[in-house]
């Protein structure tokens, strides 16, 4: 299995890196809750946001494979921005995200 690396920066703008195996079953939001950072209230259902994440530029393909219940979502949120925001629990793991930066968002 192959390992990726995630840059996080968290909601004190912070930078963090992560290094993790790509675990298909696994979502994105699974891997950055499990290194400790707060999020994932809803189980990965795209229900409560708390897993909202602006990605950065170059990783322009996840940002347009969202689903219509992500998209209802995150057009509920005060913050959300079409060019960026994710809900990362929407995200399976994949080697195409090698060197993703996630912004972690407070809702
Ligand atoms: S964990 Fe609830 S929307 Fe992602």
């Amino acid at each position: 299995m192959s390992s990726i690396k995630v840059n996080i920066i968290d909601v004190n703008d912070e930078e963090h890196t992560i290094t993790t195996s790509v675990n298909t079953e696994l979502s994105l939001m699974d891997v950055v809750k499990n290194a400790g950072f707060s999020m994932g209230n809803c189980g990965g259902m795209a229900l409560c946001a708390s897993c909202h994440c602006y990605i950065s530029n170059s990783h322009n393909t996840i940002l347009n494979q969202k689903t219509d219940e992500e998209e209802d979502m995150l057009d509920q949120l005060h913050n959300s921005n079409l060019e960026k925001s994710r809900l990362i629990c929407q995200i399976p793991l994949s080697e195409e995200l090698n060197g993703v930066t996630l912004k972690i968002i407070k809702n």
